[in-house]
């Protein structure tokens, strides 16, 4: 006798549709290939991996060694992280990779600036990306190497890919570090503080305090009604100031950075991930915007599934338009010194 319950044959008519439709769905597995496992890349592996947001991590460093621990030693915590799958890689790797991010190379040692790293690290990075364009890969270059910038025009210029699938890190991390700084000054949660460094990754950088808002509040009319500040110009100059000094200060306690800015590069990761269009003030090669061209550097971009999808032409007071400017010149010397 058949079941005549009403509603029944419809709804095994839709789990049949459901099941058919489940047929033609092919899985598409999140890689994020994270090139050097040192104390920025291995952080960052560990954050992707309790973050949730990829599918596959796959570790490469020269000492190959390196790259074996650190994947087995993360791998050994997925009982208390989402599933994701965690190996040491190589070279082919690339080929099927969403992201591959870039931190293999020499870091700042105790005094020395970020571009004087550079001729080091350019020979690195010519050789990452020469694999990487052999492999045809369709990813995504995140550029974290310092000097982040330069290195990030040379992948790019070397890669050829479109402009907006070669970014680096830029002044994500510096942003933070400004949020927070601001925050703790004024008393207020970091992620009600919105505020962006813009320019160089390194010395030239600059705040852009005509974007910074508490809540909605522009920080100009938000000071003059916080008791906390009697003179609001020497605090702004002395966070500003904090935050281009904080990667000299943390090298000198303890010889590397590595946690901000592993969450930092989640943060970058997550927007190409999960396609979420998110302002990141990542460095891109700029062709013409903000009046500069042949230079990258960190400006507000809209960042998805394709990389920098648009950058952001703000208006910037004329001040912060010359700052940007002085780092476009800074940025360019340091260029033509690769030759
Ligand atoms: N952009 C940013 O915001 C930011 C922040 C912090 C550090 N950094 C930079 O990130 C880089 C890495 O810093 P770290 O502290 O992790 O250094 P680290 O020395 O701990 O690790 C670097 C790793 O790169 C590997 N490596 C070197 N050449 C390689 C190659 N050709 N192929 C594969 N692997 C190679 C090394 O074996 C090493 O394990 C440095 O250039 C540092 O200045 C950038």
């Amino acid at each position: 006798m058949s079941d005549c319950r009403p509603g029944l044959p419809v709804f095994s008519m839709t789990l049949k549709r459901i099941a058919k439709m489940n047929e033609s769905i092919t899985w598409i597995s999140r890689k994020v290939v994270i090139v050097g496992a040192g104390a920025v890349g291995s952080t960052f592996a560990c954050a992707l991996a309790m973050s949730g947001t990829a599918d596959e991590i796959v570790l490469l460093d020269a000492n190959r060694d390196l790259a074996q621990g650190q994947a087995l030693d993360l791998a050994h915590g997925q009982p208390f992280f989402p599933p994701v799958q965690i190996r040491e890689g190589g070279n082919a790797d690339y080929a099927d990779a969403h992201l591959i991010v870039l931190t293999a190379g020499a870091k700042q040692q105790s005094g020395e600036s970020r571009l004087e790293l550079l001729q080091r690290n350019a020979l690195i990075v010519r050789d990452i990306v020469g694999e990487i364009v052999l492999q045809n890969s369709p990813a995504v270059l995140l550029v974290v190497t310092n000097p982040v910038d330069v290195l990030t025009y040379l992948a790019r210029k070397q890669s050829a890919w479109p402009r907006g699938r070669v970014i680096g890190s830029g002044t994500v991390l510096d942003s933070a570090r400004f949020r927070y700084l601001l925050s703790q000054h004024c008393g207020v949660d970091a992620h009600n503080v919105h505020a962006y460094m813009l320019g160089e990754h390194g010395d030239s950088e600059f705040p852009a305090w005509s974007l910074t808002h508490i809540a909605g509040v522009p920080i100009e009319q938000y000071c003059p009604r916080c008791a906390k500040c009697e003179d609001g110009k020497a605090v702004h100059g002395r966070i500003a100031e904090a935050v281009k000094r904080s990667a000299y200060h943390i090298i000198d306690y303890k010889g590397a950075t590595n946690f901000a800015v592993g969450l930092a590069l989640v943060r970058i990761a997550g927007a190409i991930l999960r396609n979420e269009h998110s302002v990141l003030t990542v460095s891109t090669v700029l062709q013409g915007e903000y009046g500069l061209s042949d230079v990258s550097l960190g400006v507000p971009c809209i960042v998805s599934q394709q990389g920098v999808e648009r950058i952001l032409s703000v208006s910037l007071r004329r001040n912060e338009q010359d700052a940007l400017a002085a780092c476009a010149d800074i940025l360019r010397d340091a260029i033509a010194r690769l030759g």
